[in-house]
């Protein structure tokens, strides 16, 4: 890492890798030199624009007709490298092909959806949490982070029982493609060919259960709003976000309230505070850290002009914690006015399934603060590297009953 350095086109430049495993180790420090530096800076590692403090990062999310997703929301250019997969028809689209696909994805996770899974989630959620006081010592990573999501996720979506060990891999190797092609992302799509065969079949109509959401998205085909050839790509969405990504939030909240034993009673001395913690904890945290958009035109963003076709690497992570955006930014707080954060990021491809997200978050953590009178960390928690993705590996706790 080095100072601020010269300048291109007006921005100043910084030498800092954000997708090195020192960076993933701690990134707080980085991204306060990112925010500090400037509101637009430019990373000579991978030849990107960078923006860090909330206000910009807000912007860019909220003017995709300047920052598109098209062009992909990694580090690689769609209009100069074939995409690694098919290209997602929501997430790196724009309208007007993203407004159609778009409302297909928010008709399947609506309110009312989440109505009709609540209970599911809220017993198993109770269940997990009975096994673990059994136990009483575990892994908060591999017994609950996993394990809630993996009980009921796939099963809302409807996939078959075999083959459900392909999912983590299978996001976490999304997640990791969005980088550089540094190790982590090479070596990710080495490893790529069972997972994204799983992920093919899985997907495919005949291989979905009826009556969940994944067979509801095939059922557009028939009133006509999508293709039949699109549906499969629009499962594949949920496949790819909605399981890893729920993993690292749940991880996070049970990590928070672990380290935090303040917010740990305040939240087992009132119930209804259960879906802000979890909120909390993605703001806190932030399991997505970046995502990337691509210029369409030369811009002008507070002060620095970015050309037409340059990548625009989004920190969320440090946007959510901007002490000009937040009040005491580094606290972990409960009761805190989490709204405007962007770790579902915001504007038109804000998180299609974040309700799914706060149903699971809230679930586990009401279903921990009404059984569990407290959470210990009894050895090393270990990091989980990846190059969009920020969470643990593993968590060892030790829990006893209220
Ligand atoms: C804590 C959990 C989650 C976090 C932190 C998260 C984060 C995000 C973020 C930051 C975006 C914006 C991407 C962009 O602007 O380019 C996004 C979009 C998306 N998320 Fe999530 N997500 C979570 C859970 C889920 C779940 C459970 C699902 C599926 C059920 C899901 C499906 C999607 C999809 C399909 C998009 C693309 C939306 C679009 O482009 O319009 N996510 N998510």
């Amino acid at each position: 890492m080095s100072a601020p350095g010269s300048t291109v086109s007006g921005v100043p430049h910084l030498d800092v890798d954000p997708f090195d495993m020192n960076f993933f180790a701690d990134p707080y420090p980085t991204h306060e030199l990112l925010r500090e530096t400037g509101p637009v800076v430019y990373l000579d590692k991978w030849k990107l624009y960078g923006v860090a403090r909330y206000a910009e990062v807000h912007a860019v999310l909220n003017d995709p007709a300047t920052f598109c997703s098209s062009r992909g929301v990694g580090l690689s250019d769609f209009k100069k490298e074939t995409p690694w997969r098919p290209q997602s028809l929501i997430l790196e689209a724009d309208p007007p092909e993203h407004t159609r696909t778009r409302a297909v994805l928010s008709k399947v996770l609506s309110p009312t959806v989440m109505k009709g899974l609540r209970e599911r989630f809220a017993a198993a959620a109770d269940q997990r949490v009975d096994a673990l006081l059994e136990k009483r010592s575990f892994d908060a990573i591999a017994d609950l982070a996993e394990a809630y999501p993996l009980s009921i996720f796939p099963d809302a979506l409807g996939l078959k029982p075999e083959g459900r060990e392909n999912l983590i891999p299978y996001a976490s190797l999304v997640f990791n493609a969005f980088g550089p092609p540094n190790e982590l992302r090479k070596e990710a799509i080495a490893r790529s060919a069972p997972h994204q065969a799983y992920v093919t079949a899985q997907c495919q109509r005949d291989n979905l259960t009826p009556g969940g959401i994944g067979a509801c998205i095939h059922a557009h085909v028939d009133d006509g709003a999508i293709t039949a050839t699109e549906a499969p790509l629009l499962v594949r969405s949920l496949l790819s976000a909605g399981l890893d990504t729920t993993v690292n939030g749940i991880g996070a909240a049970v990590y928070c309230l672990a380290r935090f034993p303040d917010q740990w009673q305040r939240l087992r001395s009132d119930l209804t505070l259960a879906r802000n913690a979890f909120e909390e904890a993605v703001r806190f945290e932030s399991p997505v850290q970046t995502f990337f958009r691509t210029t369409t035109r030369e811009v002008d963003l507070s002060g620095a002009t970015i050309g037409e076709g340059e990548k625009v690497l989004m920190f969320l992570a440090a946007a959510n914690r901007d002490p000009r955006r937040w009040d005491k930014p580094d606290s972990y707080d409960i009761t805190r006015r989490t709204s405007g954060h962007v770790g579902y990021g915001s504007g038109i491809h804000m998180c299609v399934g974040q309700l799914v997200a706060r149903l699971e978050g809230e679930t586990m953590l009401s279903a921990l603060a009404r059984r569990v009178a407290s959470i210990e960390i009894t050895g090393e928690p270990k990091r989980r590297f990846n190059n969009t993705l920020r969470g643990l590996d593993s968590l060892p706790v030790t829990i006893s009953p209220a």
